[in-house]
């Protein structure tokens, strides 16, 4: 039941059902919540805050007293994403090149992994949370030795098997994105909740997920069920977070209310649903798809600054962009100089100049011997003008990447 209590009220073991407030004025990570201590409820008192809401289904309820069986039950309940962290010690950053390699291996070893996961659960199998939490803390790794070795590897699809690639695409992004909005605590949950956020497609029959051309009404309608489906069948796995299962529940929430399934608007939308909302979107647009081509990523950059304040959290988008950069690497853009290049590494304290492979010149049509550049190193001469598409020039830069 929800209830609304006083903040006098709250003692550790309840369930923050919601704080009443913007995300954006309170320390935690989601309006929703176990209370682990007094420390949390003097966090509450200290923003000003003098009601909340609490859920005693999932917590304590203000008449109980935090007994064997009202502890029992709350422990029972308790959502495991609450201060995780992660448990291996931090990585020395390293270059673009160096991680290159081993971002690849970690990369494919999680497209395998999450594609057997989707494939077990359309066969009716249980999803175990225990192989693919080692693969989120790997690619969280690899984040933190360089954080976009393994984000420019997402860029390399293949048109078919999209669900399991959009999926580890997603859950990478996710972790890319906490690490960049400095969340530490919860990017194993963040992270699986990416790899699961589409699972519930797996219940959805293949003519539709596959169809080749514009679904027709009833055919999209069906296709939306598959927030629902996943949500059944994340809620069965034992030790799922709330955090994953907000991330399954919410991803086609939109920040104006325009989403589905159940229209959420602004905050009611978690964190995490917010987040993986402008990821998912990001990473469809930017995949081939059966029935059209990628865009660009820095078109889609630009629809997202677009739809900022509308479908999307404002300030999330920001953020967002700086995780991916502004020209994420493996972009094919054109110089004042009359080159091509491609972008091979950003610098994120300034993404304006990031590091290009000059690949072509564009007056003689013909390649060249490929040179690295260093745009925030440079007088200006090789000053970026535009972005290109590499299909427009039969280029696919991707190869120039050296893998
Ligand atoms: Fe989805």
């Amino acid at each position: 039941m929800i209830k609304k209590v006083s903040v006098s009220d709250l003692r550790p073991q309840m369930y923050i059902h919601d704080l009443n407030c913007s995300w954006m004025s309170h320390p935690f990570m989601s309006n929703r919540f176990m209370l682990e201590s007094e420390r949390d409820i003097e966090k509450i008192i200290g923003c000003g805050i003098t009601h909340v809401h609490i859920d005693t289904s999932l917590g304590l309820d203000v008449s109980e007293e935090p007994g064997a069986d009202a502890a029992e039950q709350a422990r029972n309940n308790k959502p495991a994403d609450v201060n995780i962290s992660l448990k291996r010690s931090e990585p020395k950053q390293v270059p673009i090149e160096e991680e290159l390699v081993r971002a690849k291996k970690i990369y494919e070893e999680a497209s395998t992994l999450v594609n057997a996961t989707l494939q077990d659960c359309r066969l009716g199998k249980q999803v175990e949370l225990e192989k693919l939490e080692p693969v989120v803390l790997d690619i969280s790794e690899s984040i933190l030795r360089n954080p976009d070795a393994i984000v420019s590897l997402l860029r390399i699809k293949q048109a078919d098997s999209y669900t399991f690639q959009h999926s580890v695409a997603v859950g990478t992004l996710l972790i890319s994105f906490c690490r960049s909005l400095k969340n530490r605590s919860s990017i194993e949950q963040i992270g699986i909740g990416g790899f699961l956020h589409d699972i519930g497609k797996m219940k959805v029959p293949e003519q539709i997920l596959n169809k080749p051309g514009k679904l027709d009404e009833q055919e999209f309608e069906l296709m939306k069920q598959h927030v629902n489906y996943g949500r059944e069948i994340v809620e069965t796995i034992a030790g799922i977070s709330t955090i994953s299962l907000s991330i399954v529940a919410e991803h086609h929430e939109r920040y104006d209310g325009s989403g589905y399934p159940l229209g959420l608007k602004g905050d009611e939308i978690s964190l995490y649903g917010q987040m993986t909302s402008i990821v998912d979107v990001y990473d469809a647009m930017t995949s081939t798809r059966v029935y059209h081509a990628a865009s660009e990523p820095t078109e889609v950059i630009k629809i997202l600054l677009d739809s900022r304040g509308h479908q999307f959290n404002d300030k999330l988008v920001q953020y967002f962009i700086r995780t991916v950069g502004i020209y994420p690497i493996g972009s094919l853009v054109k110089l004042e100089s009359g080159f091509l290049a491609v972008v091979i590494d950003q610098h994120h304290e300034d993404l304006l100049h990031p590091r290009v492979r000059i690949i072509f010149n564009i007056q003689t049509r013909s390649y060249i011997f490929p040179k690295d550049f260093d745009l925030s190193k440079s007088n200006g001469s090789h000053r970026i003008v535009s972005f290109e598409n590499p299909a427009r020039w039969g280029i696919n830069p991707i190869r120039y990447m050296r893998l």
